[in-house]
């Protein structure tokens, strides 16, 4: 008889739950206070085991009897992904089943889910249907301290919906000490409706242990920090003992940039000595790909996790030893007198940099390699500001209006917006169509915007396709645009050929309409011939991805009624000019008019954008142009997604956004 056959039902638990965790030991202690107090304060230091462990100890505890779930937010669609991926495995079970993730365009739960991890953005989504969250006995805002936008848009919705909702248990977890902060928010204005409960919450601080850190500073700033970045893990490589490293920088193209630049210098190392193994971790890579920084190196390797912030706190990667902080991050950035949205890179907060040299001492004492003189340092700001303060809030003054929530002004925020920022979004809701003259939401064009999972400029796009006649069109720039610039695969030095391949798809009028015949290609042809997409210098799993989200975005216009006959010719006259009249509808609010020197200025004439380098409008003329985003590196302003447009059809478009001017 053999010993140990359970049969084919059951499922290894792949990891076992660390009984080491700093939070194991607070495990009675957790259950009682949530058990006891409406709102629980969670602080610990990244690692402890608050992500992975918390919703678990709830699950075995009962929070989910009757169908109840338990909701864990993340401010990033990474985290939400690999942690998901990482519990299903602790609890034993397929992701989707008892445990799954839910992120936009990407549900992976199912009627038996108990724990579910999903963005901020995406509870706030849900509240549309479900506006009690009625659903979950259990949310637990994870990453609090971060303060995304979204994360604090939510506090203020949770608050509310606690009133109608005692029963309800919500949980903050943060990896900083803001957590008074957080509980006296919880806890304003709530004496009426809690007579019997005088104490709302309670906080409770996760001693982990950790092993001293030696942080170093450079004696005089460096010129370069990747270059920097770069020379240092050879340094570390060559001098120190074993031992990861984790680097911080700020986006994607920087990281795979210095990723290239390492496996370049690394095989120059001599034979025998350790090898180096470089990986990328941000939040364009697919999941599996993020999933590589999670497994352990080869024999005689040392990794080095090259990551944006992510790495900060929503995921742990065990085994560093090292830390290298550029002292740099990609910040939302928003500026009201131009209405433009970037992402800017900015010095961190000296918060972020305990944060980050905390990642070095997990397992073993550890070095923080801190690439910036100690009298920068002193200079950092303690915090930076919350995103609500600096960011477009137009897609969240949508929301609130669609939820009801009709001042959005005493919304009870954590930290409220400025009024400026405020007046900037409700104006170009105005001009969108979304509001009325009284600020109240249209129906049905404000609320389907609302509805439809893009933001407010795309969205209205989408719902003028109609009456274009390009609803086909639309959908696949939609789909498109919103891979957020995944499209093309980088390889290794081949910009030449890359962009002879990309200029097979070129249209005349700019990227939209580009990205229109990238897409019609792929699923004619990318799809079945595998070596299409590798010829082409296409993203794969992108381009699936567009396939799958423009069809969830088609969902949404059938269920409107405005659904659109895809067996329609491929080739009409005049689409490329409608598509871009609709385009126009959607993104008068981010034009631009080209300048003798090849640069664009924004209508205000006070921004200069240049097209970027990825856009085939890059060193093409122009006159105006709308675009999709800005994106900030180094001193300049980028404009990406750009398509030429007619100055006329500005002010037939934008609802009088222009004609004052
Ligand atoms: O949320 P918190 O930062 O407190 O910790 P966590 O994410 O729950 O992680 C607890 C521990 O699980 C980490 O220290 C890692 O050892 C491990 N972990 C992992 O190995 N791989 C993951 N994807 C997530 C967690
Ligand atoms: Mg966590």
């Amino acid at each position: 008889m053999a010993d140990f056959d359970l049969g084919s039902s059951f499922i290894p638990a792949l990891h076992k739950p660390a009984a080491l965790l700093p939070i194991t030991k607070h495990h009675d202690s957790l259950l009682y206070l949530i058990e006891t107090y409406p709102v629980t304060i969670v602080v610990g230091q990244t690692g402890s085991g608050k992500t992975t462990q918390i919703p678990q100890f709830l699950e075995h505890a009962g929070w989910c009897a009757e169908g109840k779930l338990i909701g864990v937010t993340q401010p990033r669609r990474v985290a939400a992904t690999t942690v998901a991926i990482r519990v299903a495995e602790e609890y034993g079970c397929e992701l989707g089943k008892e445990v799954g993730y839910s992120i936009r365009f990407e549900d992976v739960t199912s009627a038996a889910t108990r724990i579910k991890f999903l963005t901020d953005g995406l509870l706030i989504r849900e509240a549309l249907v479900d506006p009690l969250l009625s659903r979950y006995s259990v949310i637990m805002v994870d990453e609090a301290h971060e303060r995304s936008i979204s994360t604090d848009i939510l506090l203020g919705l949770l608050k509310k919906i606690r009133r109608r909702r005692p029963e309800l248990r919500i949980i903050i977890s943060s990896a900083t000490l803001q957590a008074e902060e957080f509980l006296s928010f919880f806890s304003e204005n709530q004496e009426s409706a809690d007579n019997q409960v005088n104490q709302i919450g309670s906080i409770i601080s996760l001693k982990g242990r950790t092993y001293p850190i030696d942080v170093l500073y450079l004696e005089s700033p460096a010129e370069d920090y990747v270059e920097k970045v770069i020379s240092t893990v050879f340094d570390i490589h060559n001098t120190e003992p074993d031992g990861d490293i984790l680097v911080f920088l700020t986006g994607r193209e920087e990281i795979d940039s210095a990723v290239q630049a390492i496996a370049k210098r690394a095989i120059n190392l001599p034979s025998g000595a350790p090898l180096l193994q470089p990986l990328p971790l941000y939040a364009g890579l697919t999941t599996e790909q993020q999933m590589y920084v999670f497994d352990a190196p080869p024999e005689n390797t040392r990794k080095v996790v090259l990551s944006t912030n992510i790495a900060e706190a929503s995921v742990t990667i065990d085994g560093i030893v090292y830390v290298i902080d550029s002292g740099f991050v990609k910040l939302r950035a928003f500026d009201p007198r131009t209405g433009i949205e970037s992402l800017t890179v900015t010095p961190i907060s000296k918060a972020s940099a305990a944060q980050r040299a905390g990642r070095a001492g997990r397992t073993k004492p550890g070095k923080c390699f801190r690439l910036y003189t100690e009298d920068a340092y002193q200079s950092l700001p303690d915090i930076n500001p919350p995103e609500i303060q600096r960011s477009n809030l137009a897609p969240f003054i949508l929301q609130l209006k669609a939820l009801g929530i009709d001042n959005v002004v005493r919304f009870g925020y954590l930290t409220p917006p400025p009024a400026e920022l405020m007046m900037k979004a409700t104006e170009l809701l105005y001009a969108l169509g979304a509001l009325d003259e009284y600020a109240k939401l249209t129906r049905p064009l404000g609320l389907r915007m609302a509805e439809l999972a893009v933001e407010p400029m795309m969205a209205k796009t989408l719902l003028s396709a109609p009456s274009f006649d390009c609803v086909n069109e639309v959908l696949t720039i939609a789909a498109m645009t919103s891979l957020g610039g995944a499209v093309w695969v980088q390889q290794d030095g081949n910009k030449k050929q890359m962009e002879s391949a990309r200029r097979k798809f070129a249209a005349e009028e700019g990227d939209h309409l580009t990205l229109l015949n990238v897409y019609q290609a792929f699923v004619t042809k990318g799809k079945k011939e595998s070596r299409f997409c590798h010829e082409n210098y296409l993203n794969f799993k992108a381009l699936s991805r567009a396939v799958s989200i423009r069809a969830q975005l088609k969902r949404y216009l059938e269920r409107f009624g405005l659904g659109a006959d895809e067996s329609a010719k491929a080739y009409r006259e005049g689409t490329a000019d409608r598509v871009r009249r609709c385009l126009t509808t959607g993104y008068f609010a981010h034009a631009a008019k080209m300048q003798p020197d090849g640069s664009y200025r924004n209508v205000e004439g006070g921004t200069v954008l240049y097209a970027h380098p990825s856009s085939l409008m890059f060193n093409r003329k122009a006159d105006w142009v709308i675009f999709h985003e800005v994106m900030e590196t180094g001193n300049k302003t980028f404009i990406r997604d750009v398509t030429k447009i007619e100055k006329s059809w500005l002010l037939e478009f934008s609802s009088g956004f222009y004609q004052t001017k």
